[in-house]
């Protein structure tokens, strides 16, 4: 039966709207989909960005001139690769990722994509590697995009802080949830704590700040880009 276009789930359209752009802009990229085989055989959640999101990930560091980028949660190094392929020679990318599964996996596959050398993957609780490195003193970070645990995000908007430089970039992943983020009564943690984060965002005199809502392979979410003034 032919469903009417009230009736139908525009999620369906969404992701083959995705698959279409994707199609079409993006080159064939084994890499890439080599890591998501590597990731799914090894039980790891598909909860990375998407090809799309990873590009538009790549474009924000080419366009910024990012030379050190900082990842909070790596997962299979999906985005992590998208970041570090955008780098000029020399620069690098810290990623933080608490389970040490999880980074092993990623270290087999940003080694494999032939970025051994550029990614410093960093096992712990992002509130206890943060700490550790601020207290080493490096440069500030042009880049850090925050996509951990939702709950810890009003704090790791802090630490971006503490380690960036006026005119870096801090992308937020994951602030719209499927438009949970904006309805009061939804009290999880992991909503509450985005909404923390997006009212800091807001309050903060240090950022000037916008948010994109998305859809596509991954259903209906979002990022903000705050730039430190
Ligand atoms: N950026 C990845 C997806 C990250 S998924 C990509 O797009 O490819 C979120 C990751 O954050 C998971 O691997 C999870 O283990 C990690 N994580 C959760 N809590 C954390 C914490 N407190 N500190 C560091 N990493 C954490
Ligand atoms: C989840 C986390 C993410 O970073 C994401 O992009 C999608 C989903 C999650 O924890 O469910
Ligand atoms: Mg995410």
């Amino acid at each position: 039966m032919r469903t009417s276009p009230v009736d139908r789930d525009p999620s369906a359209d969404w992701a083959e709207v995705d698959e279409y752009l994707a199609q079409t802009l993006l080159p064939e990229d084994e890499t890439l989909e080599l890591v998501l085989d590597e990731n799914q055989a090894a039980g790891l959640p598909a909860i990375d960005v998407s090809p799309l999101q990873g590009q538009l990930l790549s474009l924000l560091v080419r366009i910024s001139g990012a030379r050190r980028v900082l990842e909070i949660g790596t997962l299979g190094g999906y985005s992590t690769i998208h970041l570090a392929r955008a780098l000029p020679a020399g620069g690098r990318v810290v990623t933080l990722e608490q389970a040490p599964d999880h980074a092993e996996v990623a270290r087999r596959n940003l080694e494999r994509a032939g970025f051994g050398d550029v990614v410093d993957v960093r096992v712990g609780a992002a509130l206890d590697t943060l700490p550790e490195l601020a207290a080493e003193g490096g440069e500030p970070f042009d880049l850090v995009f925050i996509d951990a645990d939702k709950p810890n995000n009003p704090h790791y908007l802090e630490w971006a802080l503490r380690l960036t430089r006026p005119g870096s970039l801090i992308v937020g992943d994951n602030v719209v949830r499927a438009g949970r983020v904006a309805r009061e009564e939804d009290t999880e943690p992991a909503i509450t704590g985005t909404r923390e984060f997006l009212t800091a965002l807001g309050e903060d005199p240090r950022l000037e700040v916008t948010a994109l809502q998305t859809v596509g392979a991954k259903g209906w979410d979002g990022f903000t880009l705050a730039v430190v003034r």
